[in-house]
């Protein structure tokens, strides 16, 4: 008797979890991982630089405009630096720079496209 409660209740228990774990996967599994939505870039000696990354995933949608170069990681950007896989100021550059000039000539809205507009001197 008291053993066809307990199994009763082990195949509740079971089914429970089992519809928890899908209900997770579905809910977190799904989604890709966007990361931070503000990010402060290292800079140098010229001072930290702010990211806002969330915005830019908005206007711009296609990720590998960016991380074509550099992987979704934070930190990545100074570690293939530090590898020689990307050279000082090369983001800087040939993204960020780059692309807020091409808009700005283009008239569309831009970034900053002056040293102390991104770089800010703790
Ligand atoms: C305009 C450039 C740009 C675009 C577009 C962009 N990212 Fe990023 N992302 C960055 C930079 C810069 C970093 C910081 C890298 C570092 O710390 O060296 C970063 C970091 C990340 C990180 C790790 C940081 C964290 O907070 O977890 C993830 C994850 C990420 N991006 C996901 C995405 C996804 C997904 C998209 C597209 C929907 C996207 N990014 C579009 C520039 C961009
Ligand atoms: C649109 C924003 C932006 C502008 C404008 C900008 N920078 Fe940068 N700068 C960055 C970012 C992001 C990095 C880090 C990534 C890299 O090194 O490419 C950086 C990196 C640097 C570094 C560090 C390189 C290293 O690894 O030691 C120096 C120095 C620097 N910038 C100087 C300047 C100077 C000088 C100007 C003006 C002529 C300038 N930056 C304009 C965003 C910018
Ligand atoms: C492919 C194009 C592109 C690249 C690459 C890009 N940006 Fe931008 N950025 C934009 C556009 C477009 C805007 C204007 C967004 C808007 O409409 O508000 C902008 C705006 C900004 C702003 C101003 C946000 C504000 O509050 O007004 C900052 C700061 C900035 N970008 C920094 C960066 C840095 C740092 C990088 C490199 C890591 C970078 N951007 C790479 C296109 C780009």
């Amino acid at each position: 008797m008291t053993a066809r409660i307990n199994t009763r209740k082990t195949i509740a228990a079971l089914v429970l979890a089992m519809l928890t774990a899908a209900g997770w996967a579905w809910a977190s599994g799904t989604p890709t991982n966007k990361g931070a939505a503000e990010i402060v870039l290292e800079g140098g000696t010229s001072g930290s630089v702010a990211f806002p990354h969330q915005r830019h995933q908005e206007k711009l949608t296609d990720c590998n405009i960016c991380h074509a170069a550099f992987p979704q990681k934070t930190g990545s950007i100074e570690e293939l630096k530090a590898q020689g896989k990307l050279a000082k100021k090369q983001i800087m550059n040939e993204q960020c720079t780059k692309c807020h000039k091409e808009k700005r000539q283009a008239g569309e809205k831009a970034g900053p496209t002056t040293c102390t507009t991104c770089h800010v001197k703790q």
